[in-house]
């Protein structure tokens, strides 16, 4: 398994596995999450060094981005994580532990001082993530609890 940057033609294949990964979170309709990924790539947001695939035998199974993100009041950038998803019948083999330290090194690189995501709070600590009010960070929404997840990295 390899990971590379995204190239314009893997977007095809970027909105399969995300439309196979999230289907089982949209049992009756399509999963938002390929639309996202198209809707980042076409805004202001988009950074195209920070969106990564895995390839097995020359086809996409995975894919991460990061996007430029801001915290209020004073608008500090920051990244927000994800989508990530990873072929479901290559879950489980550590290519979604593979996309998130490519993406998390290279915006350490990068300069980037934060990444901010939502997700499932049992995943992503492994990778450094903390609960984000614990980072003073609240999210828009309460509700969404100990899900918005913050990293420090370097700078
Ligand atoms: C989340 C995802 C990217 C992980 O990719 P992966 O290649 O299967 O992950 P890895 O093999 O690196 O890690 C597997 C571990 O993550 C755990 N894991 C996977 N998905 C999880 C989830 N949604 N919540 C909590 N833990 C999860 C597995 O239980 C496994 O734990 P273990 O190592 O203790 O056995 C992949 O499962 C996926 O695409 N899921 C559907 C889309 C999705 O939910 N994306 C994330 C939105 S928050």
């Amino acid at each position: 398994m390899l990971i590379r940057r995204e190239i314009q033609a893997d977007i095809d294949a970027i909105r399969g596995v995300h439309t196979r990964a999230f289907a089982p979170n949209y049992p009756d309709g399509d999963p938002v999450e390929p639309r996202l990924t198209d809707d980042l790539r076409n805004s202001d947001a988009w950074i195209p060094r920070l969106s990564f695939v895995a390839m097995e035998d020359d086809e996409v199974v995975g894919h991460v981005c990061c996007t430029r993100a801001h915290l209020l009041p004073a608008e500090r950038p920051v990244l927000g994580l994800g989508p990530i998803g990873v072929d479901p019948a290559r879950q489980r083999a550590r290519i979604g532990s593979a996309l998130m330290h490519a993406v998390i090194g290279a915006a350490d690189a990068l300069d980037e001082p934060l990444i901010v995501l939502l997700g499932h709070p049992s995943y992503y600590p492994r990778f450094g993530f903390v609960p984000a009010t614990a980072l003073g960070i609240r999210a828009p929404d309460p509700s969404w609890g100990d899900a918005v997840m913050a990293r420090t990295l370097t700078t």
